[in-house]
Formats: structure tokens, C-alpha cells, sequence
């Protein structure tokens, strides 16, 4: 027996030291965690079960059988964040650069099956050099295994990727799949074809982080949700995220103890402030949602991306919600294709798996140009409307100042199901704003008066008196309530207590068409 366990604690020793110390110094002196060292910053102390521990590479192709590596470059487990079950998965640099061939990627698979079946989270902290290239077609059928499992689990269970090192070729598709990307700046870096591949075919000479690093994937492509300096910071940023999580689709996020009786009919007046008497005066509307959310706690989503729409987690009286809001600081806070690509994701999200929708429109309507048409905005903007139509979470909707045309429609409005929609007595909700629309049904009026200015100056004020105002919808049932905006928050918390039991069932179908 002594021998035997002698044979087991080498085994596992050997295990533990992946590809050896001079890699694992390596790893370190660039400022990285080694695989190990991750899972336990990642999960609750003590929690983490390792399973597949002593599977190896089976192939002798390429003479690189000689050398066998236990547990074939991956981690695998299960352990807990904040209490609860995770499914996680760490790529080991230092065996075979983190590199994906069969069994590597038949270990992930694996837990992919387990975290499916019992309903859990799936988090995978990527670090690796893409397919093992000596085992050929293997390493890509193991890619193929975990793409198809990747979007079976889609809205079953969170999936979030943390992408702590190279993630190239095809290994960046199983990530573009999941639910959220994270990326650690200066180490990380997601691209199809690399730089060398770049420079055959095209000539054009670009380095690693030009190409793909954090900054590129989280200002320019969208790819990358988060940013995080290292991967301490990455690993509590998911720990962070999943605390507003639910584990499943069937479950409903962690609600956070909240004494509501305690604000009730509590007033911000600052709330009353924050938006200019000018309606073309910017604002930012991150200083509202701060005054919303629970001590003014606010995690955003793809904070550096498309920032004239604002998305992201928090708590109201507990309650876990997604915001989503235009934001006048930037672009007026109108609606381009960027927007609505980046807001239709999120809100899928939150409806798949239970979170409730808060939405502050500001928005003087879909941003116009040539180039908006040719990107498509059309196919865009028609996915939030879907988005949006889709979705069976409750919809809270609060309209502060300007909901003009089909961005009034698009902004969670009642047509499109918002179970209620508040007004500030700033709202202006038209078909378009007093400016454009005067000049068009009092073009006569304008020209035949003597003092044009004034007469024009006049009119705007007819306009808005009449059609640019929250009582006029109010009178059709498409606003429930005008409130002054010091009770934003404490009408959001009613609101949301009479509508977060909310069951709302679609009639059946394989699924739906989302304008791609
Ligand atoms: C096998 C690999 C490997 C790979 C790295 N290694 N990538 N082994 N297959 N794909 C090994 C190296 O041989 C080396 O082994 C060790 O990992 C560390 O690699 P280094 O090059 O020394 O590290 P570094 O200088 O940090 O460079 C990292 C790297 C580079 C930029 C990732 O290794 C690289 O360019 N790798 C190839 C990337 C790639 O083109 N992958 C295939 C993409 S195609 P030793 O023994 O020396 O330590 C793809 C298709 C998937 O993924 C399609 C799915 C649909």
C-alpha cells in the first residue's frame, strides 16, 4: 500500500508542476498566474474538485509522445464563487504553450456536459496557442466539440470566458460564443490570423496588441465585455459579475438583504438637477443611474464601447437588474449601429436567464448618415426592437427627456411590452423634435409671417405644449405615470415588487429569426 500511494503522491506532484518550473518562472516574469494559481484566486478557498487530473495526450505523432504531461495542458473542476457551484476550466501555458488537442479538449468538453446537466456556470480562462498543431485534425474536432456545446448551452447556463493570454485562430470562437468576455490588459491578445499570416497575404505589418490586445477588443470590435489590469483583478471582476448572476435559466439571481420599507417614498432631489433645462444640453446619464442603484453601485458591460448607449448590472432594493439607458454624453445619445448591437445582446441576456430590464430613454432618434445605411442600421436597430419585443423579464421603462420616433418605439416603450413606463414632466415623446417638425407642418405659417424667428420661436413652444410633452401619451395608456424625478427610485422599487413574479408565456416555436 505505502508504495503504491508513494506512486500516487509522485503521480500528483508531477501533476501539479505542469510544464516544469523553469516555465512556470517563465509564466510569472511575465506577469501572469499559472493555471493553478488562477482557479484559486477564482474560487472560494478550499472548494475546487479537479477531475480528468491524470489524463494525457494519447498521440506518438511528430515524436511528441516521448514526453507525457498529466492532465494534457487543462485543468478541469468544479468549485464555488460566493457559495455556489461553478464549472471551470484553466489552459496550462506552461504544457505545450496551453495548446488544444484531443484529450485537452475532451477534458473540457466533459465538464461542459457536467455544467450543462446540472445547471451551473461555466467559466474558462483561456491561455493557449491555438490547436496543438501536431495532432492535426484532433485538435480541431476538440474545438468543434466545445463550439457545438458551447451554444447548447447558451442560455441554459452563464458561460464567461477570461482570456489571460494568447487565444488565437479558431480558439477565439468558443469565447465570441459565451455570454461575456473578459481580457487582461498588456498579456492578452484574440485574433483569427496573426500577425505573420497578415503580413503573407496582405503585406500590412501589425503587432500583437495592435491587432487583437484588450484595448482593440474593448474600444474597437466589442469582443471583450471587461478589461482588467492583471489577472487577479480579471478573476475577482468574474466573481464580481456572477454575484448578480443566477446559476441557470431556471433559477433567479441572489437577491442581496434590503430593508425596503426603509425609502419607500425616500426623495433624491438631486435627481431633480441633473438634466438641463436646454434639451440639447448634454448630461451624463451614468450620474442617474447612480443615484438608482443600491449605494450607487453600478457594474457596467463594455464600459470603453459604443458609450452613446449604456448597459450594465445592479441592485434595486436587492433585486438584481440589467440597465440599459442612451446616453446624451455621447452622441446625443442617439441610436447607430454599434448601440443596437451592443444593447440587443444584453438585453437577450438578462431575459435568458431572469434578470429584470430597467431602461432610461434619452434619445433624439436613430443616428442619421450615409453610413449608418450602408452599415445596416436597418438590420441593427431592428434587432433591439426584437430584442426588446422578446423579451418576457418585467420592463421597466423610465422616459426623462427626449423618446422622438422609432427610438421612442425601440426604448422598451409599451408597444413593444414594457409592463410600465414612467415620465418625468421633461419628457418630450413625439414623432420628432419641435425644431424639425415645425419646419415641416408650419412651413406656410413660418413663411407667411412677417418676423419669420419669432413666429418660429412661437410655434416650437405650440408644438411642445402640445405634442412634445409626457401627459399627451399618458392620456392613451403608452406612460402610466408622470413622477417627479426625485421618486425615480423609490418608483422603480413598487414597480418592481408588483412585477417581478411576472410569468409570461410565447407561443411555441423552434426559436425565432433575430434579423443577424
Ligand atoms: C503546439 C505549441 C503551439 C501549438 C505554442 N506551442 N503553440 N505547441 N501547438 N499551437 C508550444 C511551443 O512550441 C512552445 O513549446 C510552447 O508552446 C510555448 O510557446 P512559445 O512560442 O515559446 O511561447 P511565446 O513566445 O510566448 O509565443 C506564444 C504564441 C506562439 C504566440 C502563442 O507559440 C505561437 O504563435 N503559437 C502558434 C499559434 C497558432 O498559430 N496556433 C494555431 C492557430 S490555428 P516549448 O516546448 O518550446 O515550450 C487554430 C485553428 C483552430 O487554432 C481552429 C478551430 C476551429
Amino acid at each position: 500500500m505505502r508504495k503504491k500511494l508513494e506512486y500516487l503522491f509522485e503521480k500528483k506532484s508531477k501533476a501539479m508542476k505542469g510544464g516544469g518550473e523553469q516555465r512556470i518562472e517563465k509564466q510569472h516574469n511575465m506577469g501572469k498566474l499559472t493555471a493553478r494559481e488562477r482557479i484559486e484566486v477564482l474560487t472560494d478557498p478550499g472548494s475546487f474538485i479537479e477531475n480528468n487530473f491524470f489524463v494525457e495526450h494519447r498521440t506518438n505523432d511528430f515524436g511528441m509522445g516521448k514526453k507525457k504531461f498529466e492532465g494534457d495542458g487543462v485543468i478541469t473542476g468544479f468549485g464555488k464563487i460566493n457559495g455556489r457551484p461553478v464549472a471551470v476550466y484553466a489552459q496550462d501555458f506552461t504544457v505545450l504553450g496551453g495548446s488544444l488537442g484531443e484529450m485537452h479538449g475532451r477534458k473540457i468538453a466533459s465538464l461542459m456536459d457536467l455544467a450543462i446537466q446540472n445547471r451551473v456556470p461555466i467559466i474558462g480562462l483561456n491561455d493557449s496557442g491555438g490547436a496543438r498543431i501536431q495532432e492535426g485534425i484532433k485538435s480541431l474536432a476538440s474545438y468543434g466539440d466545445i463550439f457545438y456545446r458551447n451554444t447548447i448551452a447558451s442560455g441554459v447556463v452563464p458561460q464567461i470566458s477570461v482570456i489571460m493570454g494568447p487565444c488565437a485562430g479558431g480558439a477565439v470562437y468558443s469565447p465570441a460564443i459565451t455570454d461575456f468576455v473578459f481580457m487582461v490588459d498588456n498579456s492578452s491578445y484574440m485574433f483569427v490570423t496573426g500577425p505573420q499570416v497578415i503580413k503573407t497575404v496582405t503585406k500590412e505589418d501589425v503587432t500583437f496588441d495592435e491587432l487583437g490586445g484588450a484595448e482593440v477588443h474593448s474600444n474597437v470590435s466589442g469582443v471583450s465585455h471587461f478589461v482588467y489590469d492583471d489577472d487577479e483583478r480579471a478573476l475577482k471582476g468574474v466573481r464580481e459579475l456572477l454575484s448578480f448572476l443566477p446559476q441557470n435559466n431556471k433559477d433567479f439571481p441572489p437577491i442581496a438583504e434590503y430593508d425596503f420599507s426603509s425609502e419607500e417614498n425616500e426623495e433624491i432631489s438631486e435627481l431633480r438637477e441633473i438634466v438641463p433645462v436646454n434639451p440639447n444640453k448634454p448630461y451624463d446619464m451614468k450620474d442617474v443611474i447612480n443615484k438608482i442603484v443600491d449605494q450607487g453601485y453600478f457594474y457596467e458591460v463594455q464600459k470603453h464601447y459604443a458609450s452613446n448607449i449604456i448597459v450594465g448590472l445592479g441592485r434595486v432594493a436587492g433585486i438584481s437588474v440589467g440597465i440599459v439607458a442612451n446616453n446624451p454624453l455621447s452622441y446625443a445619445g442617439t441610436i447607430d449601429v454599434l448601440a443596437s448591437l451592443k444593447a440587443s445582446r444584453f438585453i437577450r441576456f438578462c431575459d435568458s436567464f431572469n434578470i429584470p430590464l430597467i431602461t432610461l430613454v434619452d434619445v433624439p432618434g436613430f443616428l442619421p448618415g450615409k453610413d449608418q445605411e450602408h452599415q445596416g442600421i436597418i438590420k441593427h436597430g431592428a434587432k433591439l426592437l426584437y430584442a426588446y419585443s422578446e423579451a418576457t423579464v418585467p420592463k421597466l421603462t423610465v422616459i426623462l427627456r427626449k423618446a422622438y420616433g422609432g427610438a421612442y418605439i425601440v426604448m422598451s416603450s409599451k408597444h413593444l411590452g414594457a409592463d410600465a413606463v414612467l415620465a418625468w414632466p421633461t419628457a418630450e415623446i413625439a414623432v420628432m423634435g419641435p425644431e424639425g417638425a415645425i419646419n415641416i407642418i408650419f412651413r406656410k405659417e413660418i413663411a407667411a409671417a412677417e418676423d419669420q424667428e419669432a413666429e418660429r420661436k412661437r410655434l416650437i413652444e405650440v408644438y411642445k405644449e402640445k405634442f412634445a410633452n409626457p401627459y399627451m401619451p399618458a392620456s392613451l395608456g403608452y406612460v402610466d405615470e408622470v413622477i417627479d424625478p426625485a421618486k425615480t427610485r423609490s418608483s422603480l422599487i413598487k414597480y418592481l415588487e408588483y412585477t417581478i413574479t411576472k410569468k409570461q408565456e410565447r407561443p411555441w416555436k423552434k426559436h425565432g429569426n433575430l434579423p443577424l
